[in-house]
């Protein structure tokens, strides 16, 4: 195993803490926001602004961890099989198609639908089912995952395929959580809504 990932670097671990803190930061400060309007506060009262730092905060820490990642693939043992022609032709298509899912979802969420407006009451006027969502539920952290990979193979780095599982493991407990709580947020929407068109009537 030790041919294959050195345990005994730091940067292992310190990457490994920076994959796990993002998602479980931002639905910590997003739920506080949805239950106590902290950010908004934070932000002088002002939803869009508290959102946005929002997102500032959760994108710089993206590229922290990002940063971090890399550093720890540099330091790990690289594996000649991930080194072939197959191998770095997918890590380029991986990355590529992570690129695009990553950033047509943004594109099509706005930047307060990507981040986690619906909590700060900034909800989107109607779901998004065009591309890239009528190909997975969960582009940006599917093409992030995708990403994760491309570039471990990228570096012919065994621990970076490691660390991918670690990336969609904590994707998939994110969104477990994140799932279930928007679609409660737009549920009550519609409930209101239904209750003020009654009124209407
Ligand atoms: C997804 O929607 C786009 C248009 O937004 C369309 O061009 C594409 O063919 C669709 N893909 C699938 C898999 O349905």
């Amino acid at each position: 195993m030790d041919q294959y990932i050195d345990f005994s670097q730091p940067s292992l671990y310190i990457a490994a803490g920076s994959i796990i803190f993002n998602p479980t930061f931002w639905n910590t400060a997003a739920r506080t926001e949805y239950h106590h309007k902290t950010l908004t506060k934070l932000a002088g009262g002002n939803a869009l602004y508290g959102c946005y730092g929002l997102a500032l905060t959760i994108f710089t820490l993206g590229l922290i961890r990002d940063a971090l990642y890399e550093r720890a693939l540099r330091s790990q043992p690289t594996h000649p099989l991930l080194l072939t022609f197959l191998s770095q032709s997918l890590a380029a298509v991986l990355v590529i198609c992570g690129n695009i899912l990553v950033l047509s979802s943004m594109w099509a969420l706005g930047i307060t639908g990507t981040y986690l407006g619906d909590y700060f009451g900034i909800l989107m006027d109607e779901m998004v089912t065009g591309f890239p969502f009528n190909v997975t539920d969960a582009p940006m952290y599917y093409g992030s995952t995708m990403s994760f990979l491309g570039t471990a193979l990228w570096f012919g780095k065994p621990v970076g395929v490691v660390l991918t599982g670690l990336v969609f493991v904590v994707y998939k407990v994110a969104l477990s959580f994140e799932d279930p709580f928007t679609a409660g947020i737009y549920a009550k929407r519609e409930r209101e809504e239904k209750a003020k068109g009654k009124r209407g009537l």
